[in-house]
């Protein structure tokens, strides 16, 4: 359990990529980390959130050369929308930085430095793929072939998808270039190591000192050692996007050194970017990190090894989460279990989510199902019918029967004994990150209020005697203004207008007592409102402009073309209207295609997707302005991206209404434009 003792606690979660959206799977750990600040500071703890976003390596070089922009745009784009992201779920950063920032090169030359000086770190020659053709060592990116352990097809050059087993990218079998498809040789290139090794005795010391670990975890670190502990490659051959290594011409910090670092520059932030005060304050801190279970190697070993090898403090906990499944499956596209946090927040209130992942996160290290059934009925059960319930109850009912006041309250001793009971409780469940509990004994103080409420019927007692049930409904009061702090660091924007509402602001946790009395509180409304189905209407095709490249002759049928297309991605598509257009009639122009057709080979060609044409006698093609990929839609209908067959396509109706192309209610649009073709009423779209 973390203690208290106000002493600066620098709390941290890992840092995401910024090369891709958040989801609803990394928001399990921003806002379990959320919580537990939220928390610490509701107890005057001086406690900071700080993160940053993880913007080196090679994925982000790869995305930004698949965008043709560089690197720094994109990270620059993802960094806005992360804070855009992160603000709409409530979660406050003390500072939310950069690894591509000056005082992250700062620190992460400092501990280079310190560990070549201690001689923790020593160059070895090493063999790599290289490709002749684009003159560059090929990181595991940039390589794929056949996995060396199980055989299948198109893995990258470090971990196996179908096996999970990982290989270092000479390993791959017949492999290739992923830039220009060339085989690639061996070259040796020379890198920096860094001695692991060395570290085994004093990190299984550290292990076993920190009585904070979590069970789980030190199953792992122990087999880990027992393994033994190899040194470790922390260099890359240029070009990559990252930190050049100090005097050498073309070697870069591997990401996984520099992106711990970050931790460090983003506290270094908080103070103006004063790195000597930011070392030294540092390591007079306290350091708790947050993370999920895929990176627990890098955390337990790698980044500890480093921070004693370069003489900073080490963290004091570790808090490993479990991974997020939807419906008890891996988030999926297709089934429809994969949302961005924007995406998620579009549809649903983002205090449900912090609702539902406080009900399920607790210490330990198992998946964190989000089942969308459970979760409509907790939000509609729990939060919606008993908490909300409780509170806009006793609100509005001061509110009616006593003219908004309240004066003095009925100390009830078994009510109140057994909620301070409960608080003390629910403060070490915070403090344990053990959130599943802490709610469960919120809802039972919201219970007990209700049970209360209901039991001594203050609307009957008002007309006996008034000041009596007066006094009942001041302790509600009470339990209402309790409740509001105990669910703060849960539930920041319920207990914000609760505490409003009472008239009150920014209470701590020590204003948790029975003291409220002789006020005035303000008007009752609604607090949070009932979980509704959106029931989204979809459309069976997902339509988008192709832009038409090239077009070419079928090899073997005179009617047909093949069409080298753009949507988005490039790919091929045969298509029999070569009696009606010439090739330059159709290059560079962009049209109407459906792109989630199960592929078909068409007199052995393959085709990858199907333009819309009209049923006349020219078969009119939708020629539209705009981009290669835009999606194009009828009205409001969402496009389904789910692999559809052709029988499923020709059962579709669509046809021209008023020189638009019509579906049930609704015309089509490419961009919100709507798409216009001269064509006779009723004609047909196929
Ligand atoms: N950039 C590294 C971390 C560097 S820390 C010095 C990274 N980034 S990430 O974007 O892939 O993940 C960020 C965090 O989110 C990680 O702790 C990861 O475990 C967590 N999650 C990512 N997907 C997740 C789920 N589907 N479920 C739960 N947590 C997940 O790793
Ligand atoms: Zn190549």
């Amino acid at each position: 359990m973390t203690e208290l003792n106000k002493k600066r606690i620098i709390v941290t979660a890992a840092l995401p990529y910024a090369n891709g959206s958040i989801h609803v799977g990394h928001l399990v750990e921003y806002i379990q980390t959320d919580i537990f600040v939220k928390f610490l500071k509701l107890t005057e703890e001086k406690a900071m959130y700080c993160c940053a976003d993880d913007t080196h390596g090679t994925p982000i070089q790869i995305s930004a050369e698949k965008e043709g922009i560089l690197p720094e745009e994109l990270i620059g784009r993802y960094h806005k929308e992360h804070l855009r992201d992160f603000k709409r779920f409530l979660i406050d950063f003390d500072s939310y930085y950069s690894t591509n920032s000056k005082e992250n090169k700062y620190f992460s030359d400092l501990i280079f430095k310190r560990l070549k000086k201690k001689n923790l770190l020593y160059k070895k020659e090493v063999e790599l793929a290289y490709c002749k053709k684009c003159d560059k060592f090929l990181p595991d990116r940039y390589i794929k072939g056949k996995c060396p352990n199980c055989g299948a097809e198109d893995q990258y050059g470090d971990v196996c998808e179908k096996c999970n087993s990982t290989h270092k990218t000479t390993d791959l079998k017949d492999p290739y270039c992923t830039i220009c498809g060339k085989t690639p040789v061996r070259k040796i290139s020379e890198h920096y190591f860094f001695k692991l090794s060395e570290f085994q005795d004093k990190l299984s010391k550290w292990f076993e000192q920190n009585k904070n670990l979590q069970p789980e975890i030190i199953n792992y670190l122990k087999n880990w050692l027992k393994e033994g502990l190899q040194d470790w490659d922390i260099s890359r051959d240029g070009p990559y996007f990252g930190f050049k290594i100090p005097d050498e011409e073309n070697l870069y910090y591997y990401v996984w050194l520099d992106a711990p670092i970050g931790y460090i520059s983003s506290f270094t932030n908080t103070l103006k970017g004063d790195t000597k005060k930011a070392e030294k304050e540092w390591n007079d801190s306290r350091v708790i990190h947050f993370i999920g279970k895929d990176i627990i190697y890098f955390h337990f070993l790698f980044w500890p090894a480093m921070l004693m090898g370069a003489d900073f403090t080490l963290p004091e906990n570790i808090v490993v989460h479990g991974f997020l499944t939807v419906n008890k499956e891996k988030m999926s596209k297709s089934r429809g279990t994969f949302f961005t946090a924007e995406e998620f927040a579009n549809k649903y209130n983002p205090e449900y989510l912090r609702y539902y992942y406080g009900k399920v996160l607790s210490k330990k290290l198992s998946d964190v199902d989000l089942d969308f059934k459970d979760f409509k009925d907790s939000i509609n059960n729990e939060l919606v019918g008993n908490l909300g319930n409780f509170c806009y109850r006793t609100l509005s009912f001061t509110n009616k029967f006593f003219d908004s006041e309240i004066k003095d309250i009925e100390k009830d001793p078994k009510i109140i004994t057994e909620i301070e009971d409960k608080i003390e409780k629910i403060k070490r469940h915070y403090l344990d990150v053990n959130y599943n509990q802490a709610s469960k004994e919120i809802l039972a103080i919201s219970d007990i209020g209700n049970q209360y409420f209901q039991k001594n019927q203050p609307w009957k007692l008002a007309k006996e005697d008034k000041e009596k049930a007066r006094k009942v409904v001041a302790l509600c009061i009470n339990i209402v203004k309790n409740l509001s702090i105990l669910m703060q660091p849960i539930l920041p924007e319920f207990s914000k207008k609760v505490q409003q509402q009472l008239g009150l602001k920014d209470l701590k946790w020590k204003d948790l007592n029975f003291s409220y009395k002789n006020k005035k509180i303000g008007k009752a409304e609604i607090l949070i409102e009932k979980f509704e189905e959106i029931i989204e209407e979809t459309f069976p095709l997902d339509l988008k402009l192709a832009k038409i490249e090239k077009v070419n002759d079928h090899p073997d049928a005179d009617k047909l073309y093949v069409l080298d297309i753009d949507v988005g991605r490039k790919k091929q598509m045969v298509s029999s209207i070569k009696d009606y257009y010439k090739p330059k009639d159709l290059e560079g122009k962009h049209i109407v295609v459906v792109d989630n057709l199960k592929p078909a080979k068409f007199r052995g060609v393959i085709s990858q997707a199907m333009l819309l044409a009209l049923d006349d006698k020219d078969c009119t093609l939708l020629f539209v302005d705009g981009k290669a990929g835009d999606p194009v839609t009828f009205g409001n209908l969402k496009n389904n991206k789910e692999q559809i067959t052709f029988d499923q396509f020709t059962k579709l109706k669509m046809s021209i209404k008023d020189n638009k192309v019509a579906y049930n209610q609704e015309t089509l649009k490419a961009n919100k434009k709507e798409i216009t073709v001269k064509a006779k009423d009723g004609t047909k779209i196929h």
